[in-house]
């Protein structure tokens, strides 16, 4: 998951914590989502204003950024840390030393057990021309820093590996195709074919059936819809 900085304005001090559970959730308006503990001073500060900003921070801060995320503002003062610009909404405060920083009004609050889901619509988004290619954002130039979690860990992207929506279209053309995937010693073997429609379904072979079925009477194909997309 990508490293984030959530400011907000808590009590009219600058506030900036670190987050993870970052995600896209809406294509137009444009809305992202955080999942915030509620012991978070952040909090107090979204709820308030109605708002927060989103700040990608580098590779390059990398200890500042872990500061945020070990350090609550209830606790010290982290307003100096970064040198700071407003946009349309004056009360998220953004982080001029990270490559993007998205600007976002509160839209939807959803509680659950532990934690706040935010949910923000992106009233605006800044970056630099440094971190630009051909006019989009270029993650070679951004740097940005990735977690990954149990092990808390931080890592940088590693390299380019294909188009989206455009490599998995060699396999759509393909009307008959027979692939055998180990799928491991729960399931055994099994065979990916598409349909007429160019529909792909998983099937066991005998061999996965005899697996799934070592004790039970009967058999199954699973056929992989919905989640296979
Ligand atoms: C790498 C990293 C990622 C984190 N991600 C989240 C997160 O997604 N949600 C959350 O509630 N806390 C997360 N935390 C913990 C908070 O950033 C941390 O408790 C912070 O001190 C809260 O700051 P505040 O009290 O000033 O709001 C993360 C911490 C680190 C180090």
């Amino acid at each position: 998951m990508p490293v984030t900085l959530v400011g907000t304005l808590v009590d009219g001090r600058v506030n900036f914590m670190t987050v993870g559970w970052i995600s896209r959730v809406n294509g137009n308006p444009p809305y992202v989502c955080i999942g915030i503990n509620k012991n978070h001073y952040t909090v107090k500060g979204i709820i308030d204003n109605k708002g927060f900003s989103v700040n990608f921070p580098s590779v390059e801060m990398m200890e500042e950024t872990d500061y945020c995320g070990i350090v609550s503002g209830r606790k010290e003062d982290k307003s100096k840390l970064f040198e700071v610009f407003y946009g349309k909404f004056e009360n998220a405060p953004m982080i001029k030393k990270c490559s993007l920083n998205l600007e976002c009004g509160l839209v939807e609050t959803l509680e659950l057990p532990t934690h706040y889901l935010f949910v923000g619509e992106i009233l605006e988004a800044y970056s630099e021309e440094r971190y630009l290619t051909d006019g989009r954002l270029d993650i070679e130039k951004m740097k940005p820093l990735l977690l990954t979690m149990p092990d808390n860990s931080y890592w940088t992207v590693g390299n380019y590996k294909g188009a989206a929506r455009e490599i998995g279209l060699k396999l759509k053309d393909k009307k008959d195709i027979k692939l055998q995937h180990s799928i491991g010693s729960r399931y055994g073997e099994m065979d990916f074919s598409l349909d007429q429609e160019g529909k792909p379904h998983i099937h066991l072979t005998e061999e996965g059936i005899r697996e799934q079925n070592r004790g039970k009477k009967g058999s199954k194909d699973i056929h992989i819809k919905e989640e296979y997309w």
